[in-house]
């Protein structure tokens, strides 16, 4: 028997100002987009603002269904338009805002797993890292370098 140690390590800027012009300006866009969500059942909405290498700044945001698995959350939203509009471009930077419409949230909320699983497809086809910036609806702010950081032992087409 061996033990593995997996560490992950992620940075924090505390507040968007500390953030470099084009994360400050990605971020505004999920901040954007996070005010268009469609969240009337669970009252937390989330932005979602991914930077392509064309450019490109496609958004996304979480949309939810009366038949509550059915909605989809604001990350995957985003990623799945950008491989349906730009399946040849990579996703250099994702920015996400999130928080609930009751409260103000002021720490960071992290993509869910299954929209880890999501991006990490993306990362793995384009073979380069994706960095990933998330907050609350205010104040501190992680980036993750990659969303392999985020997603240790993470299941890929190697095992099929
Ligand atoms: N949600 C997201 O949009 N992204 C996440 O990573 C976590 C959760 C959405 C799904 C649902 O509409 C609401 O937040 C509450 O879970």
């Amino acid at each position: 028997m061996k033990e593995i140690k997996i560490e992950t390590t992620l940075k924090l800027f505390e507040s968007v100002d500390e953030l470099p012009t084009e994360v400050y300006n990605l971020m505004q866009s999920a901040v954007e987009a996070r005010k268009r969500a469609y969240a009337p059942y669970s009252n937390f909405n989330v932005g979602a603002a991914i930077l392509l290498d064309n450019g490109e700044v496609i958004t996304g945001n979480n949309q939810e269904n009366a038949s509550y698995p059915s909605g989809l959350c604001a990350e995957r939203t985003a990623v799945y338009y950008a491989g349906a509009q730009f399946p040849d471009a990579k996703i250099l930077k994702m920015a996400i805002c999130a928080g609930s419409k009751t409260h103000i949230t002021q720490t960071p909320i992290p993509p869910c797993g299954a929209c880890r699983q999501a991006i990490s497809e993306y990362e793995i086809k384009q073979n380069t890292p994706i960095e990933i910036y998330f907050m609350g609806e205010t104040g501190q702010i992680a980036q993750s370098h990659s969303l392999k950081n985020l997603l240790p032992f993470m299941f890929d087409k190697s095992v099929l």
